[in-house]
C-alpha cells in the first residue's frame, strides 16, 4: 500500500481516491504518524499544506524515517518541504500562482512522467515557489511562470511537484500518480468490487460467527450497501432499524422500506415523528435542533434494539472519510454531525464497520455488484436531521408538511429533465420569511423558499449548480401554483466555502 501523509491540505483527501481508482490500496494518515515497521508499505506521498514551509508553525516531518526506505513523491508543500530541509530555497511567490498552467521543458524519459503531455494542462494553488534546488535535485519540468514544476531527486528514489496532481483540471494527473504508485512503487492494481465483497463477507463470518448484528439504516447508500453486504454474510442473524423523525422526504420512509423488504433485509421501522415534533416544538437555534435529533434518535435506536434478543454487535455504514484521522488547524466546530458518534458508546455493543475502508465511490461500486438498485446506490446525500435543518426557525408539522411538498417537485423535477444525476446534492429551504404577491386578485402574504442545488466531490467544497433557466422557472411555477402556504421562490447562487450546502 501506499501512505498519504496528511500535512492538512483540503485535497489529500482527493490524492487518496486517486491512488484507490487506480485500484491500488492507500492509507491516510497524518503527517507525524507515519506507520513504522509495516511491512506493506510501497511507497510514500506527502500531500500540500496551508503553511509555509519556512512558518514555525509548520507541520514537519523527520525524514530520515523514511528517506531511502521507501520511494517518495512530494506534491505542492511535500515537494517544497522535500527540497527545503535538503538545502533548496523556498519564497513567498512573486505573483502567487492559482489556477492553470501548462507544462514546459518536460523530460519525458523520466519514469515519473512517462505518458504526459508537453504543454498538458495542471493545476496550481501555491503562495510559495521553490527557487533554488539542492545540487543533487534535477527540474524535469518547468511551467510559463515557475522554474521548479517537478523534480526528481538524482541519487533516491523521491520526486517532487509543484501542481497537483490529484484534481481532475490537471490533465495528466493521474498518469504521473500511476506512473509513481504502480511503476516507481510497485502497488498492484488488483482491487474489485466483487474481491473486496468475496473478503470482506468471509471476514465477517469469521468475526460474527453464529453472533447477532442490529444496524441503523438511514435510507442512504453508506447503510443500506452495509447492510446488503452483512445480510450476504449473516443473513436472518442481521436485524436493521429504520427511524423516522418525521422530517424524511415525502413518502420516503414508506419508499425506503419496500426497497429494503424487496432486498431481502430484516427491517423495523419506526415511525416516531410524535415523539421528535414535540421535543422540537418552539427550538429555532441551529445546535440545539440537532442535538435534540441527534439524542432522540440514539434513544429511540435503544429502545428499539434491546427489544431484540440478545444482540452483540452494532454495525454501522462507517466510511473511510469518517475515520480519516484529520488535523485541527483551526479547532472550530462549524456545524455537529449527527450520525458520527454517540450512539456505539450509549449501547454498549461491539462495532463492526465493514465500509470504513472505503471512499464513497468505492462504496457504490460494491452496491452495484452486490446488485443493488441504481435508484438507492445514486441517492443524493440527505443529513440526518432531515429537513429540520432546513426549516430555518422553530418546526411545525405544517411547514414539514410544505417543505416537503416542494422539495418533492424540486427533486422529481430534477429527474424528469434528467439532471438529478448531475448535482451533488439539491432541496429546497424554507425561509423564515413572508413576501406579499398576488394570485388572481388577490393579495397574498405567504412564504418564500430558496432551492439549492450543488455540484461536489465530496461535500467538502461545493459550487452552486448551474441549472438551466427553463427549468428554474418551470419548478418555481409548479411550486407557487402548487403549494400551498408559499408564493416566492428564490435559487441559491453561492458556494461552499465560504456558505455551506445546508443553511443551518
Ligand atoms: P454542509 O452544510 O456542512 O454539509 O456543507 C456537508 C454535507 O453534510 C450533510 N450534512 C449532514 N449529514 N448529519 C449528516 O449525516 C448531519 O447532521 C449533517 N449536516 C449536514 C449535508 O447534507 C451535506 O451533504
Amino acid at each position: 500500500k501506499i501512505i498519504i501523509l496528511d500535512f492538512g491540505s483540503q485535497t489529500t483527501q482527493l490524492i487518496g481516491r486517486r491512488v484507490r481508482e487506480l485500484d491500488t490500496y492507500c492509507e491516510i494518515v497524518p503527517y507525524n504518524k507515519f506507520p513504522k515497521e509495516d511491512p506493506s508499505v510501497k511507497g510514500v506521498i506527502l500531500s500540500g499544506s496551508p503553511f509555509s514551509v519556512y512558518d514555525d508553525a509548520a507541520f514537519k516531518v523527520n525524514m530520515e524515517e523514511i528517506w531511502g526506505k521507501y520511494p517518495i513523491l512530494g506534491i505542492c508543500y511535500g515537494a517544497q518541504f522535500i527540497s527545503y530541509v535538503n538545502g533548496g530555497k523556498v519564497e513567498p511567490a512573486g505573483t502567487r500562482e492559482y489556477g492553470r498552467a501548462h507544462l514546459a521543458s518536460l523530460d519525458s524519459g523520466n519514469i515519473l512522467l512517462k505518458g504526459v503531455r508537453n504543454n498538458s494542462q495542471v493545476w496550481m494553488s501555491h503562495g510559495d515557489t521553490i527557487t533554488a534546488i539542492p545540487d543533487n535535485f534535477k527540474i524535469i519540468a518547468s511551467t510559463d511562470k515557475v522554474a521548479i514544476a517537478a523534480y526528481e531527486v538524482t541519487d533516491a528514489k523521491v520526486w517532487g511537484v509543484q501542481f497537483h496532481p490529484e484534481v481532475f483540471h490537471t490533465e495528466d494527473g493521474t498518469q504521473i500518480l500511476k506512473n509513481f504508485v504502480v511503476d516507481v512503487c510497485g502497488c498492484k492494481q488488483d482491487w474489485s468490487p466483487a474481491s473486496f465483497i468475496e473478503s470482506t463477507v468471509a471476514e465477517l463470518k469469521a468475526q460474527l460467527g453464529d453472533d447477532k448484528v442490529v444496524l441503523g439504516l438511514s435510507g442512504g447508500v453508506d447503510s443500506s450497501v452495509a447492510a446488503v453486504l452483512l445480510h450476504k454474510a449473516i443473513g436472518s442473524n442481521l436485524t436493521c432499524i429504520f427511524v423516522d423523525h418525521g422530517m424524511l422526504r415525502k413518502n420516503e420512509y414508506a419508499n425506503v422500506l419496500n426497497d429494503y423488504n424487496c432486498l431481502g433485509l430484516n427491517v423495523i421501522g419506526v415511525d416516531a415523528s410524535e415523539k421528535f415534533f414535540s421535543e422540537l416544538a418552539g427550538v429555532s437555534e441551529p445546535e440545539a435542533k440537532r442535538k435534540i435529533i441527534g439524542k432522540g434518535f440514539i434513544d429511540v435506536f435503544d429502545v428499539e434494539a434491546h427489544k431484540i434478543k440478545d444482540v452483540k454487535w452494532l454495525a454501522q455504514g462507517t466510511i473511510y472519510p469518517d475515520c480519516i484521522e484529520s488535523l485541527s488547524i483551526t479547532g472550530t466546530v462549524i456545524k455537529s454531525h449527527h450520525n458520527v458518534g454517540g450512539l456505539p458508546e450509549k449501547m454498549n455493543l461491539k462495532l463492526c464497520e465493514p465500509l470504513r475502508l472505503l471512499f464513497k465511490d468505492e462504496v457504490r461500486r460494491v452496491g452495484r455488484e452486490l446488485g443493488m438498485p441504481e435508484h438507492l446506490i445514486k441517492r443524493h446525500p440527505f443529513p440526518g436531521p432531515g429537513l429540520a435543518v432546513r426549516i430555518l426557525g422553530d418546526i411545525t408539522p405544517e411547514k414539514v408538511r410544505i417543505l416537503q411538498d416542494a422539495d418533492d417537485i424540486f427533486i422529481q423535477g430534477l429527474r424528469d429533465w434528467d439532471l438529478y444525476d448531475q448535482v451533488w446534492q439539491a432541496g429546497v429551504i424554507l425561509l423564515p420569511v413572508q413576501s406579499v404577491g398576488v394570485m388572481g386578485d388577490e393579495r397574498t402574504y405567504e412564504r418564500a423558499v430558496a432551492l439549492r442545488a450543488v455540484t461536489s466531490t465530496d461535500a467538502m467544497t461545493a459550487d452552486w449548480a448551474h441549472l438551466p433557466y427553463e427549468f428554474l422557472g418551470k419548478v418555481s411555477n409548479d411550486i407557487i401554483n402548487k403549494v400551498k402556504g408559499v408564493n416566492r421562490v428564490t435559487y441559491d447562487i453561492s458556494s461552499k466555502p465560504p456558505a455551506t450546502i445546508e443553511w443551518e
